[in-house]
């Protein structure tokens, strides 16, 4: 089978194209460098001694997507990550995220309808569960979205599952909890652009020096330690699912037209605990001060995976040590490399 991979130079694409090419996938992909860099495929080449097949094209050009799938002859199913992904940028700058996450998304399905490829993996987050008692389950309540881009997800998912109805498209969608961590070699990772908003960066940027201080969003939170608690999987564990969900589609395993898997390691980790966590495995010592609540933060939140693992066959097996580790090992590797 052959894979079209949107967004194939981004954190999660690039971990998830190398899984796709290890479990034996023809893998064609797509990016238009919004957030990610033309080195990345360079790295992929390394990791996988293969030269990925790559075009640069921008999924809100709807006849640039189209006249690519005319090019492409083949293509068996879709994984979709192209998006824009930055909460607090979403809030300033809606209609970047609707026209990107939602027109792109929209453009891809005509394009993919015209082409007659009927199979797509589409990467949404349990961002769409708002604030929900956890352990969170598929059927959980999706609640208002709190950004634009939350919300974003939300429509896509609405988009997709009433193309299910109106065509024989397939639809995958994989609501990921918070992906972390890096591919062993540390040629590939997480490159957050400007100061990081996410907690993991944050940490590895700060203990090599690149930041003061990692501040702590609340530590009066109605949790054990007062801080929040999340659910972080390592991104080669959700790369995986990806490989997981393909074959689903492919083996037509399928019960619904549309499926909805949770992606997550089942566990809760706080923010102190990932801290401990991240100081242990790495001998490091991180300099942090608790600060205010950050708006919008939900207290905790964490996945039940229980459906991953029956229908999909699909757990994690990596940890937050191992998590820890391998974020440590990228911010090295881009220190070493110039931060390039
Ligand atoms: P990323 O920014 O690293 O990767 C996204 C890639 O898509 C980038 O390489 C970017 O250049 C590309 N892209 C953006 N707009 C494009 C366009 N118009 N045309 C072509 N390419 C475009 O993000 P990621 O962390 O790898 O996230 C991948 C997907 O997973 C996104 O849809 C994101 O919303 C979703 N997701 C991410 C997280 C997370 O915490 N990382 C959590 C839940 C869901
Ligand atoms: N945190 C800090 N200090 C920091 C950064 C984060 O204490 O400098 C805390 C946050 O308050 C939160 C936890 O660390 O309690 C995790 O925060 P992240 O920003 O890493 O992750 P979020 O859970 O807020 O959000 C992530 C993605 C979103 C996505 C959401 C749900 O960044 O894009 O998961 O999928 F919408």
């Amino acid at each position: 089978m052959k894979i079209l991979v949107t967004g194939g130079t981004g954190y999660i694409g690039s971990h998830t194209i190398v899984e796709l090419l290890k479990a034996g996938f023809d893998v064609c992909t797509i990016d238009n460098f919004d957030n990610s860099y033309p080195s990345v495929l360079e790295n992929l080449n390394k990791i996988t001694g293969t030269q990925i097949e790559f075009d640069e094209v921008d999924i809100r050009d709807k006849a640039a997507l189209k006249k690519y799938f005319q090019s492409k002859s083949g293509i068996d199913a879709v994984i979709h990550f192209a998006a824009n992904k930055a909460v607090g940028e979403s809030v300033a700058l809606p209609l970047k995220y609707y026209e990107n996450n939602v027109g792109g998304t929209i453009n891809l399905l005509e394009a993919m309808q015209e082409a007659g490829i009927n199979n797509i993996v589409f990467s949404s987050s349990c961002t769409v569960y708002g604030e929900a008692n956890p352990p969170v389950d598929e059927y959980t309540a999706i609640l208002p979205a709190t950004s634009p881009y939350g919300n974003t997800k939300q429509i896509c998912e609405e988009i997709l599952m009433d193309q299910t109805r109106a065509s024989d498209i397939k639809v995958v969608s994989l609501r990921y909890f918070n992906p972390v961590g890096a591919h062993e070699s540390a040629l590939i990772g997480e490159l957050p652009i400007g100061v990081p908003n996410n907690l993991v960066p944050f940490i590895t940027q700060t203990a090599i020096g690149k930041r003061e201080f990692l501040t702590v969003f609340g530590n009066d939170y109605p949790t054990p330690d007062g801080t929040c608690i999340r659910d972080y999987i390592h991104v080669v564990d959700l790369a995986i699912a990806h490989v997981a969900a393909i074959n689903y589609l492919a083996n037509k395993k399928y019960r619904d037209a549309f499926s909805v898997f949770n992606l997550g390691t089942g566990n809760g980790n706080s923010v102190l605990e990932v801290i401990q966590t991240f100081e242990a495995v790495t001998g490091e010592k991180l300099a942090y001060k608790i600060g205010g609540r950050r708006a919008g933060d939900v207290v905790q939140i964490y996945a039940s995976c229980d459906k991953a693992l029956k229908e999909l066959g699909w757990k994690t097996e990596r940890s937050l040590e191992e998590c820890m580790r391998s974020s440590w090992k990228w911010e090295q590797h881009l220190q070493s490399m110039g931060n390039k």
